[in-house]
């Protein structure tokens, strides 16, 4: 690794903590297997002072890089020079207080905040990670790009390709993804290779691709990935005029936002740029809950970086034996091998986490109100709401504490559960269409009924 670097690669695994140059293209520590995270020489970076600082580039947004929401905060991801940085606008998100869904949830006026990012280019947070990860292939000198997914980081990986001429190929499962994702990718001009399979099957066979074809991966797995998602969390604490909220609630699927949240923490308070830490609450479907299984069941824990791998290996065993495929109606988050499981371990340990997990019916509901009082959002990100109501009921949560849930994606992203939500009447928030003969006065009678 050169000296200067301000930047590196660096295994998670405290017994080998390898380090590697940032021009180098790896997902795994070439040395024993682990996580890498990117790293910093904070002493070498100017970081603004005070986090309202960023908040001023607004007033040069005609600069592309003051206008991204991501790399507004560029100083707290340098691995990379301006002109790789690849940007299409990506992280104009807002910090939405809804005192309305508060109300139907019990929880005080002011308390209850909902992070859109749905209002990403593609629909979805991804954006904030594929900026990142697109801006170091690009420094890299990558030529073709692969993922593999569940529809959102495939519709954003075959956005950001597309922008600057790349090549990629979309590794999904059979019939796992939603049809507004598919459709952006294959829009995009993504190569889209369905396996039959699920997520899981996809992601193993797209790193021994990447391996072999010397393809530039940009699943959560690439630690540059997860540079970009900090971000999110820089923009609640900035709308919150510089303050950090008591609870952050994500749902939980490769666990690659947990862990990024976790590491956006972990620098800002190593930076003096906040006080205090917010608790995180990463949420589970229960069709896919690895997650809630061994941090709750298991307790499986970040341990100073020593994670019982033996705990993960024995439960993968079983999933294997029992030939277990992960169902839910939130497809996003249909993982029961998440990647970055051990990071979001250390996410939960920073930030004195939660974890737990709801049931698709409990998913539709939460969703059904998002939209009813909000902006609307897709199953997965309704995760957050609906384990928010197991908080609040068993008082790990109080009503007036300030809790800011991130929507990770847009309400089109799957009309069809939507759709079947209300016309089925599932649930009772279900709001179905009424249907009537093409004629004045029967219509005008149904209206007034
Ligand atoms: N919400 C949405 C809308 C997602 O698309 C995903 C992940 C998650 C939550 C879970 O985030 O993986 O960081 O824990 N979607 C991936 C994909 C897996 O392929 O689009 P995570």
């Amino acid at each position: 690794m050169s000296e200067k670097s301000v930047a590196y690669q660096e295994c998670i695994n405290p017994d080998c903590r390898g380090q590697f140059d940032c021009a180098q293209t790896l997902v795994k520590c070439p040395s024993c297997g682990d996580l890498l995270d990117i790293r910093y020489d904070w002493d070498k970076i100017e970081v603004p002072g005070k986090i309202s600082d960023f908040a001023k580039r607004w007033a040069t947004r005609d600069n592309r890089l003051d206008f991204s929401g991501v790399w507004r905060f560029r100083d707290l991801l340098s691995f990379c020079p301006d002109e790789s940085k690849v940007t299409v606008g990506e992280g104009q998100t807002i910090l939405q207080q809804n005192d309305a869904l508060a109300k139907a949830l019990d929880m005080k006026p002011g308390s209850l905040f909902l992070q859109y990012e749905g209002l990403n280019p593609s629909g979805s947070f991804k954006d904030n990670g594929m900026t990142a990860a697109f801006s170091h292939a690009k420094m890299t000198g990558a030529k073709a790009s692969a993922c593999a997914s569940t529809g959102n980081t495939s519709a954003s990986m075959a956005l950001y390709a597309h922008s600057i001429g790349m090549k990629c190929t979309v590794f999904i499962g059979s019939g796992r993804i939603a049809y507004g994702k598919l459709s952006q990718s294959m829009d995009y001009g993504g190569h889209t290779i369905q396996i039959r399979g699920d997520f899981d099957d996809c992601m193993k066979q797209v790193q021994d691709v990447c391996a072999k074809l010397g393809i530039y991966l940009v699943n959560s797995l690439n630690p540059f990935r997860l540079e970009g998602q900090k971000t999110i969390m820089l923009r609640i604490i900035e709308q919150l005029g510089c303050d950090t909220p008591d609870w952050i609630v994500c749902p939980g699927g490769n666990l690659g936002n947990s862990s990024a949240f976790g590491k956006a923490f972990i620098e800002l308070k190593h930076l003096g740029l906040i006080n205090k830490v917010p608790r995180l609450a990463v949420i589970n479907a229960a069709g896919a809950d690895t997650l809630s299984y061994l941090y709750n069941e298991k307790k499986l824990r970040w341990n100073e970086g020593r994670v019982d791998q033996s705990i993960i290996d024995a439960h993968y065993a079983d999933l294997t034996a029992r030939n277990y495929s992960p169902r839910t109606c939130a497809s996003a988050i249909e993982i029961s091998r998440p990647v970055n499981l051990k990071k979001c371990l250390r996410a939960l340990d920073f930030c004195n986490g939660v974890v737990l997990s709801v049931t698709d019916e409990e998913i539709k509901d939460a969703k059904a109100q998002v939209g009813l009082y909000g902006l609307g959002c897709e199953p997965a990100s309704a995760a957050s709401i609906a384990g928010l109501k197991y908080l609040l009921a068993d008082g790990t949560v109080t009503p007036d504490e300030k809790v800011a849930c991130v929507l990770t994606g847009h309400q089109l992203k799957d009309p069809t559960v939507t759709v079947n939500y209300h016309k089925d009447e599932e649930g009772p928030f279900s709001n179905p269409p009424v249907e009537v003969e093409n004629d004045l006065d029967k219509i005008i009678e149904l209206m007034q009924s």
